[in-house]
């Protein structure tokens, strides 16, 4: 049989008499790209089988021209009557994880939807042969195919709204035909990835295949593909559906509700949730039709564009620019965390959820007992909700141990220091740490503002100290600050991140200063909510601006909810450095007249004994009337667009003298601090990212003018200006820690 005109054998292989590849095998050449992306699909023939190979490290992300290419590779399989059936797996790690997400929004020629067409419409058998990550557009190449079998570790999951989207490559047709209504709902609006023992359990695949390594599933598919040769393709898309139950339309209703309430800002869920609608009231080829258009709409949108950017920001984080090239840091197998408070007890769980010992040390017995009752009621809840069962709960505790003398941790790989937010305690500390652990040992803070080389200098060896800031609940949130002290090294810095990223967090590099990247950037905007309320505005308004902006809470809300006391001692700290500091005085007072927050019922708001729900306190109005009048500030009303712009462009500006002092290392990584420290809304991108849909130049005029009304904090930071004047986009901005 003859070659199709854009064939070419691989580097070191030759072509036999009949066309076939000999030896390495053949690789898929469009005549527009020669040499280019499509080299990452190749092609072999293994008895009757033709193996389609994707091979795009790390994860076989597709390209266009990579589609191009399969729908070749099927075309020639099915011209050779030499082949009897077509297995279609992917190199390195994984299947194919998806699209590649950066040709996204971009004009593409050839789309999943026509790949997956191709291998549907194949006349001979197609088998997917699944390990690592079969994702979005991976997933429905799969679905496309008309065989599936997976290796136990694959994991499965179409998780296209989480990037503002809806499959576009007919996934929403073909999952509901093999998983039922409910099961595609669930796996399309959640974007959570099942194991292959889920899989096929709900029927996405047909067979697990024992083993652990690619070479075994490609020979377990390569027989599969030889059993199933002769038989009838079984296509997904003939499947047929039975009409939706009355049960299974309240499913989808209450989906809807549950996404509306989750994500208001996203249309996607909404969007896949129509298309499940649409594939059991209209014909496939015309449900996919609706699939396409809904899918071109959301593709352009803002919301997919931030997060598109807010996906790529979060991976930029996770690098450490001036890393040594080709270190690669240890893994922590033993750790010791010092305090045993709500911050050490949250962070001494993340270690024992990640499978590492680690030993928890207390000033005293009682505190020590109070602590491991904490993480024991942490994880009484988590079995309570269901998230885990008692087993699994018994097993997490047994990797947390008790100790009492620094000499029991000094053999541990990484200490985490969390005791209380005081400057003697944290260096005397640092100074027990430095006799005790072993040499080459990471010596971590969990401060949240102190300078690191405060610490530093208390040990003999500052090159292994630096900052690891969780944010509370330490078990809950995902971010995990790491800072670098001035004679912090990089190697210190890797481990950490490695660390971190071990305890599922999104770590991201700060430099040393009074509050680090994260909090310093935020300060300025609780300095003008604060400062807001002198002038007359109220919380609640304050809470709604932001709310309807994105906030899954309003500022004053999260406020009573960690506690009113908490930056108290924090402000008379930096109002005891710093002659020129502003004082908050409203949350001075409210902290002085016992006002805590939700732990004593009353804050910004008044909270009902056991209750959550904030409600109007006018107390807290007239106390907010006192001191505007002690302070004689003159009271007027707020428009909301005046209120975003003071608190958001307070922070704008200090993320940009951030960048500027060297105490981040990409605006971008400042943007993922906001997201994942402090819930900034993800459908915004980020702070920086969002500014820029505003653009330099208006926010530094605004600043310029609040400037000259309120003097000294609101200095335009010297990078504004400069991107201001030259039209810089500010997510871009990077700097030198
Ligand atoms: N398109 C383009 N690049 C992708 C990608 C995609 N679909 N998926 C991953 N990558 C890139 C990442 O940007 C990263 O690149 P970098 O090393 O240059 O920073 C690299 O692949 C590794 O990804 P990372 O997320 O760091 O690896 P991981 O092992 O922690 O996670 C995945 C792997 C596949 C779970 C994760 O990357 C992921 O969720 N990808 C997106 C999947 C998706 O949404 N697919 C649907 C699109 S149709």
């Amino acid at each position: 049989m003859a070659l199709h005109s854009n064939f070419r054998a691989k580097p070191g292989c030759s072509l036999d008499a009949s066309g076939r590849g000999v030896g390495a095998g053949l690789i898929f050449l469009r005549q527009e790209d020669e040499m280019s992306e499509s080299l990452m699909v190749s092609y072999e023939v293994e008895g009757v089988v033709a193996v389609i190979t994707v091979n795009n490290p790390p994860v076989n992300a597709l390209t266009p021209e990579m589609r191009g290419s399969i729908i070749d590779a099927v075309a020639h399989a099915n011209a050779d009557p030499a082949v009897a059936a077509i297995v279609l797996i992917g190199g390195g790690q994984n299947f194919i994880a998806g699209a590649d997400i950066r040709r996204f929004g971009k004009a593409r020629t050839i789309t999943t939807r026509m790949s997956a067409a191709a291998l549907d419409a194949s006349a001979k058998p197609t088998v997917a042969a699944i390990h690592g990550y079969a994702l979005g557009g991976g997933l429905e190449h799969a679905l496309a195919c008309h065989y599936r079998i997976a290796l136990p570790t694959a994991k499965l999951g179409l998780p296209e709204v989480a990037l503002g989207l809806i499959p576009g490559g007919g996934g929403t047709q073909r999952l509901p035909r093999l998983v039922g209504a409910a099961v595609a709902t669930d796996l399309l609006v959640s974007s959570r990835h099942v194991h292959a023992a889920e899989a096929l359990k709900i029927g996405l695949i047909s067979q697990i295949v024992p083993g652990t390594q690619s070479q075994e599933l490609r020979d377990a598919a390569v027989s599969y593909a030889k059993a199933v040769a002769h038989a009838q393709p079984q296509r997904v898309r003939d499947l047929v559906l039975e009409p939706m139950d009355a049960t299974t339309m309240d499913v989808l209703q209450a989906a809807r509700r549950e996404a509306a309430k989750k994500s208001p800002h996203n249309k996607a869920p909404q969007y896949a949730i129509d298309c499940i609608e649409a594939a059991f009231s209209l014909p496939f080829d015309e449900a996919l039709e609706v699939e396409s258009r809904l899918f071109s709409e959301l593709e352009g949108s803002d919301v997919a564009k931030a997060l598109r950017y807010a996906f790529f920001a979060e991976r930029e984080a996770a690098k450490v620019p001036d890393a040594p090239p080709g270190f690669k840091p240890v893994e922590v197998r033993s750790a010791a965390v010092i305090g045993a408070g709500t911050m050490g007890a949250g962070i001494a769980i993340c270690f024992a959820d990640a499978g590492i010992v680690v030993k928890l040390l207390e000033a005293s017995a009682e505190a020590l007992d109070r602590g491991l009752q904490r993480i024991r009621d942490i994880y009484a809840v988590k079995v309570k909700r269901g998230r885990m069962t008692v087993e699994e709960m018994d097993a997490c505790l047994q990797f947390v141990q008790p100790v009492s003398h620094y000499e029991e941790i000094g053999d541990c790989d990484v200490v985490v220091e969390a005791v209380f937010e005081r400057i003697d305690l944290k260096k005397d500390v640092f100074t027990k740490l430095d006799a005790v652990m072993k040499p080459g040992a990471l010596l971590l803070t969990n401060s949240s503002a102190i300078d690191i080389n405060v610490m530093a200098n208390m040990t003999s060896r500052p090159q292994y100290v630096a900052g690891a800031h969780f944010f509370a609940p330490a078990n809950a949130m995902k971010l995990c600050e790491i800072v670098k002290g001035d004679q912090t090294s990089i190697e210190t810095v890797v481990r950490a991140m490695k660390m971190g990223r071990d305890l599922k967090k999104v770590c991201a590099v700060s430099g040393t200063c009074d509050g680090f990247a994260a909090n310093r950037s935020r300060a300025p905007l609780v300095t003008e909510m604060m400062l807001l309320l002198e002038e007359g505005a109220r919380p609640e308004q304050i809470d709604r601006v932001m709310v309807e902006f994105g906030y899954p809470m309003g500022p004053f809300a999260v406020s009573d909810l960690s506690g009113l006391d908490v930056s108290y001692d924090t402000r008379k700290r930096r109002a005891a450095a710093d002659p020129q500091y502003r004082k908050l005085h409203v949350p001075d007072r409210m902290v002085e007249l016992g006002r805590k927050g939700q732990k004593n019922g009353a804050g910004w708001y008044r909270y009902e004994e056991g209750g959550r729900t904030p409600r109007h306190d006018e107390e807290v109005m007239r106390i907010i009337a006192t001191v505007a009048h002690e302070l004689g500030t003159p009271q007027r009303t707020f428009t909301d667009s005046e209120i975003l712009k003071r608190l958001l462009f307070a922070s704008i500006n200090e993320a940009c003298k951030i960048l500027d002092e060297g105490k981040a290392y990409r605006a971008s990584d400042i943007d993922v601090m906001w997201l994942y420290g402090f819930g900034f809304p993800r459908h915004r991108g980020g702070l920086l990212y969002w500014a820029d849909t505003i653009g330099a130049k208006e926010i530094h005029l605004q600043v310029q003018q609040w400037h000259e009304q309120y003097g000294r904090r609101w200095t335009p930071s010297p990078l504004l200006s400069k991107a201001a004047n030259e039209g810089l986009s500010l997510r871009e901005l990077k700097s030198v820690i």
